[in-house]
């Protein structure tokens, strides 16, 4: 079990920071396997919401070592993903779908029916439709017990991309159709040949992610620095998605390596 070099309390979260990324990412899926236990344990199914990017990468690996070595069962496990391209093949593998299957879903025993990540192929007129369903499938299983968060440079979480809303409506946001942001399509442009080939996305909504009972946020690298300082210690915006993570104070775990908690 990776400890913590230290650990903060601000903004009312709980923020880990580790020596590296590499032992961040160790104490994030032991965190994730101990959430499933727990509520596989106790209700017989754990709905973990799940994060794609190159955060994570680290700790699917590790879950997946866990499962192999025999720890841990993905057998009572429902997965929701944050987000997906749109439109997008599933076979596409830069498709968040192929990212699932690629570092995780492929390698544990989770039943087909239980890992979703929105549909990429609905056509484009039933996507709010196709989103507000995803959001109601997660009502329907509970709600979601831990959710595996990253963050964007620009401090999106999901693809909640920062807006000018009043704080209370970005709070209620649902899961819906977006369009990135410039600086977001800009990050993909070199993967989708052109700023402009940039999909559009389907994401979770802020209100689904306060909602959950456990928020696992990871943020590790420099280039991470000014967002979870931004989210910690800036003004309660919706110009900042990451802030508006405050309104579920006593829920919310930052797991960070030192050089994105430089700024804090
Ligand atoms: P990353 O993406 O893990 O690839 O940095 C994080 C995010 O955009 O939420």
């Amino acid at each position: 079990m990776a400890e913590p070099a230290r650990v903060l309390e601000l903004a009312g979260a709980s923020v880990q920071v580790f020596e590296n990324a590499d032992h961040a990412a160790l104490a994030a899926a032991d965190r994730i396997a101990g959430a499933i236990r727990s509520a596989v344990a106790r209700k017989g199914q754990a709905v973990i919401g799940l994060a794609t990017g190159a955060t994570p990468e680290a700790v699917y690996a590790r879950l997946v070592s866990l499962h192999r070595a025999g720890g841990l069962s993905f057998a009572g496990v429902t997965t929701y993903n944050l987000d997906e391209y749109h439109p997008i093949s599933p076979h596409d593998p830069r498709s968040y779908r192929a990212y699932m299957h690629r570092h995780l879903l492929a390698h544990v025993n989770i039943a087909a029916d239980r890992a979703h990540v929105f549909d990429g192929t609905v056509p484009r007129d039933a996507a709010a439709e196709h989103a507000a369903q995803f959001g109601r499938w997660i009502a329907a299983d509970g709600g979601i017990d831990l959710q595996v968060l990253g963050i964007g440079r620009n401090a999106h979480i999901g693809f909640n991309e920062p807006t000018d809303l009043p704080v209370p409506e970005a709070l209620n946001l649902p899961c819906r159709p977006i369009t990135l942001r410039p600086e977001t399509r800009a990050l993909y442009a070199v993967e989708f040949g052109g700023e402009d080939r940039v999909p559009r996305a389907l994401t979770v909504g802020v209100a689904e992610i306060l909602a959950a009972r456990e928020i696992l946020v990871l943020a590790f690298g420099e280039t991470k620095a000014d967002p979870v300082a931004r989210s910690l210690l800036g003004p309660l915006t919706a110009e900042c998605p990451g802030s508006l993570l405050r309104a579920a104070p006593g829920r919310v775990t930052w797991i960070i390596d030192e050089a994105a908690s430089t700024s804090l």
